[in-house]
């Protein structure tokens, strides 16, 4: 009966979230969870909630275009998920190929200069979803505007356990010396990598863990995280703003630490001090995130309504 005022209450309240942004994440994850709860809650297969799963995939992919995110990587299918029954992974691997070439023939992908691509050990995928992979990254090789990573049979322990291999392999041989090992020669090294470091991570369903994914970019950027209820093909443009909103209250309070150490550092300092101080300060300043104008404290908040 008051539907009309629902709906009308959840647009004010979207454009209300949308006015409040100040900027958005340059790279998001996400942890597509929920599909199967979804579906039994609707007295359905499993098969129907990843379906209904992936049209939210397409929804977000849009989000990210219309709100100037740069990078978004979803985890579609992880190394635990060849544990599942094999004709729930045969209708994943059927769903993930017809998105992946629909996705590449998709017109909206091309006008936003969508570049699709991979991650993960996707060796040990089947022959139907690695054509389906070479199709879509050869499709939109030529685009640069949005990177759309989908982690496919990936594992982040996996992915590090690989590089830590190659590392020892090659100080055993003398190619490498132990010592020589830092940030970049890592991360030169992690063949998987996104283009850039992760902001946000959102997880749909419920669970707050963040389950093998993305260790090295997520954990190394200390990347804001939102975990929020809703069932994957649930998953709103309202939670998408909460979650973008957590990461700016994150962004915020990170500016303020840095303005309170300039500030303390300052007081400790004497007069001949005082130079290098300035000079340090303005190093912090510079590195700072723009301020953002609202600072409500939601960020905590879970569900749609
Ligand atoms: C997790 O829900 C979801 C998956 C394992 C599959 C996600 C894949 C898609 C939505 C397809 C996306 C396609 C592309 C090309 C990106 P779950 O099965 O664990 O559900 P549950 O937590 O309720 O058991
Ligand atoms: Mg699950």
């Amino acid at each position: 009966m008051f539907g009309w005022l629902r709906r009308s209450w959840r647009t004010a309240y979207e454009r209300l979230l949308e006015r409040e942004l100040t900027g958005a994440p340059t790279h998001v994850a996400v942890i597509q969870d929920g599909n199967r709860r979804y579906a039994a809650e609707h007295g359905t297969e499993a098969s129907d909630g990843h379906r209904a799963g992936a049209d939210t995939t397409e929804s977000v992919l849009r989000w990210c275009g219309e709100l100037g995110v740069e990078e978004l990587t979803l985890y579609a299918f992880s190394t635990e998920n060849f544990q599942r029954p094999p004709d729930e992974r045969e209708t994943l691997f059927d769903l993930i190929s017809d998105k992946l070439r629909s996705f590449a023939d998709h017109e909206e992908v091309h006008a936003r200069g969508v570049r699709i691509r991979t991650i993960g050990e996707t060796e040990r995928l089947p022959p139907r979803v690695r054509e389906a992979i070479e199709y879509a990254e050869r499709r939109t090789a030529d685009h640069d505007e949005l990177y759309l990573n989908v982690a496919l049979a990936y594992g982040g322990r996996a992915e590090l356990l690989g590089v830590a291999r190659e590392i020892a392999a090659d100080a055993a041989a003398g190619e490498l010396d132990p010592e020589a090992v830092d940030v970049d020669e890592i991360e030169r090294r992690l063949t998987t990598r996104p283009t850039q470091a992760v902001d946000l991570i959102i997880r749909t369903g419920g669970d707050e863990r963040t389950s093998n994914f993305l260790p090295w970019h997520a954990n190394g950027n200390e990347a804001a995280v939102y975990f929020c209820t809703p069932y994957w093909p649930e998953f709103s443009r309202i939670d998408f703003l909460r979650a973008i909103r957590t990461y700016q209250s994150r962004q915020e309070s990170w500016r303020q630490t840095r303005a309170r150490r300039a500030t303390a550092l300052l007081r400790a300092v004497g007069d001949s001090e005082l130079e290098e101080a300035r000079r340090i300060v303005s190093r912090l300043r510079e590195h700072a995130p723009e301020p953002i104008e609202d600072d409500t404290d939601e960020s905590t908040e879970q569900s749609a309504d």
